[in-house]
């Protein structure tokens, strides 16, 4: 049978879904002891690959890949929530607008926010009615308060212990996020029992874990 082909944000979604794939029986030794591989396939029934949230999507959509994993972050981003099959209970976190305590929400002037989201954050202030200047960042998003850069940010939480550190403060809170288990339509026909199979499996070791 052709192995399940699987996109696996890496990084904190991995490490949190690793155990989750584990509970529900699929074999994640290579997952687990890798160096610089990318392509994992011990347990005969997949193929699991690594790569960047948004690189999940691009994967899914073009059919390399027939299941994606990845946070509702990206999928809300590039509003393509439309394969989502199963709502996983890891990776929960927020959606913010925050900035350093001498931040006015009532300032006259156009504000200017800094994110790795910008479409979350354009729909999030049309939302509210407001015209703000967006600044794209890719990392490290909390800096550019305090650098000057922007007046203040959207960006995830999940501790809060980033916030924290570094002086800033919540004056919003936006959607939450959660990791989804993504399915690609046509793979959902080809592969139908494989694809049930694993969504049952990983259904039942969320539950258990949750
Ligand atoms: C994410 C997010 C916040 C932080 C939130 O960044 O952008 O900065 O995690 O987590 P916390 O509330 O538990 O501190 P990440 O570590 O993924 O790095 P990046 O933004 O530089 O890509
Ligand atoms: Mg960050």
């Amino acid at each position: 049978m052709t192995p399940l082909k699987i996109a696996l944000t890496k990084g904190r979604t991995e490490e949190q879904v690793i155990p989750l794939l584990e509970a529900s029986g699929i074999n994640c030794e290579g997952l687990k002891n890798k160096k610089r591989g990318l392509i994992f396939d011990e347990d005969p029934r997949y193929e699991i690959i690594l790569v960047k949230g948004p690189d999940v999507l691009t994967y899914l959509n073009n059919g390399s890949v027939q299941i994606g994993i990845v946070g509702s972050d990206i999928l809300d981003e590039q509003q393509n929530s439309q394969y989502a099959m199963l709502d996983l209970s890891v990776g929960k976190c927020r959606f913010v607008l925050a900035s350093t305590s001498s931040f006015n929400p009532q300032q006259p002037r156009r504000k200017i926010i800094a994110t790795k989201y910008p479409n979350i954050t354009k729909r999030y202030f049309q939302g509210i009615g407001e015209d703000v200047e967006i600044i794209k960042i890719e990392g490290s998003v909390e800096l550019s308060p305090l650098i000057g850069l922007a007046d203040a940010i959207v960006d995830i939480v999940e501790t809060g212990n980033t916030l924290r550190e570094n002086n800033l403060h919540v004056y919003a809170k936006l959607q939450p996020v959660n990791t989804k288990l993504v399915v690609n339509r046509l793979a959902l026909r080809q592969f139908k029992p494989q694809i049930r199979e694993l969504i049952t499996n990983l259904q039942q070791a969320d539950a258990d874990y949750a």
